[in-house]
């Protein structure tokens, strides 16, 4: 499944396009150092059409790089549980979207009382947290803007230029909530490495909401010809379900919801963090196909 099939004019040459490649590989912060390398070949090559829709604005004619889900959205995309959630969160609580791309749903929080629709009024509760919304690309808007000015004090905070994994502790801090609707978790090349960083952020209590869409589901009843577009498997090359390896991490409680009325086959996720001392099972990836979202298969560490 390629979504992305032309290359940026004067990228032609050999040359110019082995410096580009180890300028993007830096960029995407791909240790040097990796012990098992993907099996794929010219992998790369997919990590740069993967760049280039990070950074696309509007359709490419079929599909679009959805980046302006408001509040109602996430809560149809996420566990039952999300809203209750957030609304219980405090004035000096944390949240943090992973893969926030224009920040609609945490504007659509943060809007005036009345200013909403109904379907917004999701986790609405006096007292506000703080938000922190992180992106790969830039994609602030004026409504953001003006909202973060008019709130003051950096209650709400737009984070780019980096991957989840280039921040450190300090930089992003505790949250109570971690949200993730088609960001990191569905778009990341290091999945085991990626949930591990996010655990890690999160409080002991808290929880990270977030849903995998074209995967095979716990209960088996997937979507009729379903493709899937992240597919795990164990050292023998058996299938392995995406809930199946959550469930092996230490310290956290999962539950998942698996909806195969949508338009993949996909499990809300919620993982409760119980204690500290979380430890995520490694997985190497095997293949990555650029996409929105991208083909990714994983083989799980022996
Ligand atoms: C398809 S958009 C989704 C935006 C928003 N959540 C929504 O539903 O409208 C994907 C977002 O995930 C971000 N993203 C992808 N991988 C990421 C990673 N590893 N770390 C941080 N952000 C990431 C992209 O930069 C972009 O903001």
């Amino acid at each position: 499944m390629r979504t992305v099939n032309s290359w940026v004019p004067g990228w032609q040459t050999a040359g110019a396009r082995v410096v580009v490649l180890v300028v993007i590989i830096q960029a995407l912060g791909l240790r040097a150092g990796w012990s098992q390398e993907p099996v794929q070949p010219r992998i790369s090559e997919e990590f740069l059409e993967q760049e280039k829709i990070y950074h696309s604005r509007g359709a490419d004619g079929r599909r679009i790089y959805t980046t302006d889900r408001g509040l109602s959205r996430y809560a149809e995309r996420l566990p039952s549980g999300f809203c209750d959630a957030l609304g219980r969160l405090g004035s000096s609580d944390r949240w943090l979207d992973i893969g926030a791309g224009e920040g609609h749903a945490i504007l659509d929080y943060y809007a005036p009382e009345g200013a909403t629709a109904p379907a917004e009024k999701c986790g609405r509760s006096g007292a506000k947290p703080r938000a922190v919304a992180i992106s790969i690309e830039d994609r602030r808007t004026d409504a953001w803007k003006q909202q973060a000015a008019r709130l003051g004090d950096d209650r709400i905070r737009y984070l780019f230029g980096k991957r989840l994994r280039q921040y450190s502790p300090e930089e992003l801090g505790k949250f109570q909530i971690i949200t993730d609707v088609y960001g990191g978790f569905t778009y990341t090349e290091d999945l085991s490495q990626f949930v591990d960083k996010v655990l890690r952020l999160l409080e002991v209590g808290g929880g990270f909401y977030t849903l995998a869409t074209g995967v095979r589901c716990e209960d088996g009843k997937d979507k009729l010809g379903s493709l899937y577009l992240t597919e795990l498997e164990d050292a023998f090359g058996r299938d392995v379900k995406v809930c199946s390896w959550l469930k092996k991490i230490s310290c956290v409680e999962v539950t998942c919801e698996s909806k195969s009325d949508l338009e993949r086959s996909t499990e809300l996720i919620k993982i409760r963090k119980v204690c500290g001392d979380t430890s995520v099972p490694r997985m190497k990836l095997l293949e990555y196909e650029a996409g929105y979202p991208p083909g990714r298969r994983f083989q799980l560490d022996p």
